[in-house]
């Protein structure tokens, strides 16, 4: 049991979703963000004045300051892994965004770390915590559609804040990236996946064709469950959506986050007092701050993070994504 308060959390980054984290620790109890720190300072500085932080000159001060209990990345990919493990070095808890890494032996270092530290380290799957995702999962779990078949599903990401997202090295691409997403939900809902085939390629953006990573991508997995997942990624739909349609024997449900958080289900079953379409969530809620609640009241020792996903879940969404877009490289199905 923590015998902590409150959290008191130092952000790592000041970019495009540090922006959205410090607007969802308005609405957080029992935590706040109360340092920011980026290599460009204009960046911090500004985040600071609006969101009432101090500026710690680098991520080393910051870890050095007994003042802090945790530390938020949201940086480029490829620092994610580093900087996770120096954060537990320093005793800090960690929420750090998705992807785990970019490299399946980074990603291994992490699980290592995270299963020796008693710190607690979550990921920025917040679709895990979006309405209606989880009564989705829970309605698959206890089997009310029936034997599953099938689900389709979309993530429509904005076009990257920079040029590192489709640098192989930094960002990974649409499919490492911003289908991670998705990558962590159908293994969270149907199980680990078989094999994995892939169609894309760079349709638009000019920093797609100039790295040779993909802008659009369809990605089918065949899980060992027997359900297949179709995924469709796409930087250049000028929207942000994530959609998700399930199908089973009996019957099936569909998700799109834009339109309302409405879970449309239909149960076959009419003897069943909830048959028919059901509208059940409407409140509007990305899940941004609903998974730093989470964060904070694990931290407290209020909440076990079973809801999250734990570092080798992280892991495995990568896996899945590295062999996806491998599947696209290589032209051939790619086994798991
Ligand atoms: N969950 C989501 O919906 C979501 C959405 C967008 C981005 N992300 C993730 O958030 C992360 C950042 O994405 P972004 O869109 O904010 O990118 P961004 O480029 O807008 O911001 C990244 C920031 O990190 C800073 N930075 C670079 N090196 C640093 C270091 N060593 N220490 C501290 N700061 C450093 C950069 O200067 C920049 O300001 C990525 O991992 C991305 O995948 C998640």
């Amino acid at each position: 049991m923590s015998n902590l308060d409150t959290v008191r959390v130092g952000l790592v980054g000041a970019g495009r979703i540090a922006k959205v984290h410090a607007a969802a620790y308005e609405r957080i109890a029992r935590g706040s963000l109360v340092s920011v720190t980026d290599p460009i300072a204009a960046a911090a500085t500004s985040l600071a004045a609006h969101y009432g932080m101090t500026v710690s000159p680098s991520l080393e001060q910051m870890l050095a300051d007994d003042s802090i209990d945790a530390v938020l990345l949201a940086t480029p990919n490829s620092l994610h892994a580093d900087q996770l493990i120096q954060a537990l070095e320093a005793g800090k808890h960690v929420f750090c965004q998705k992807p785990i890494s970019l490299t399946l032996p980074d990603a291994d270092r992490v699980v290592a770390a995270a299963s020796a530290s008693d710190r607690v380290v979550q990921f920025g799957f917040m679709l895990r915590f979006t309405p209606p995702m989880p009564q989705l999962k829970s309605r698959i779990v206890a089997g009310e559609l029936g034997p599953l078949i099938a689900a389709q599903a979309a993530v429509f990401g904005w076009e990257p804040s920079n040029d590192w997202f489709y640098d192989p090295k930094n960002g990974g691409g649409v499919i490492l990236d911003t289908l991670v997403h998705f990558g962590d939900l159908v293994l969270w809902m149907f199980g680990p996946a078989e094999h994995v085939s892939t169609e894309g390629g760079a349709y638009k953006l000019e920093g797609a064709k100039k790295f040779g990573s993909p802008d659009n991508a369809v990605v089918t997995v065949r899980h060992a469950s027997g359900v297949i997942s179709s995924m469709y990624v796409s930087w250049t739909a000028g929207r942000g959506n994530f959609t998700m349609d399930v199908y089973g024997n009996d019957g099936s449900a569909s998700v799109d986050l834009v339109h309302s958080q409405a879970l449309n289900l239909h149960i076959s079953d009419r003897a069943r007092e909830e048959s028919g379409w059901l509208y059940p969530d409407l409140v509007w809620d990305y899940g941004y701050a609903g998974e730093q609640q989470y964060f904070v009241d694990r931290i407290l020792g209020r909440e076990d993070g079973a809801r999250a996903a734990s570092a080798s879940e992280a892991r495995d969404a990568l896996a899945l994504m590295l062999a996806a877009q491998q599947s696209l490289d290589e032209k051939r199905t790619v086994e798991l």
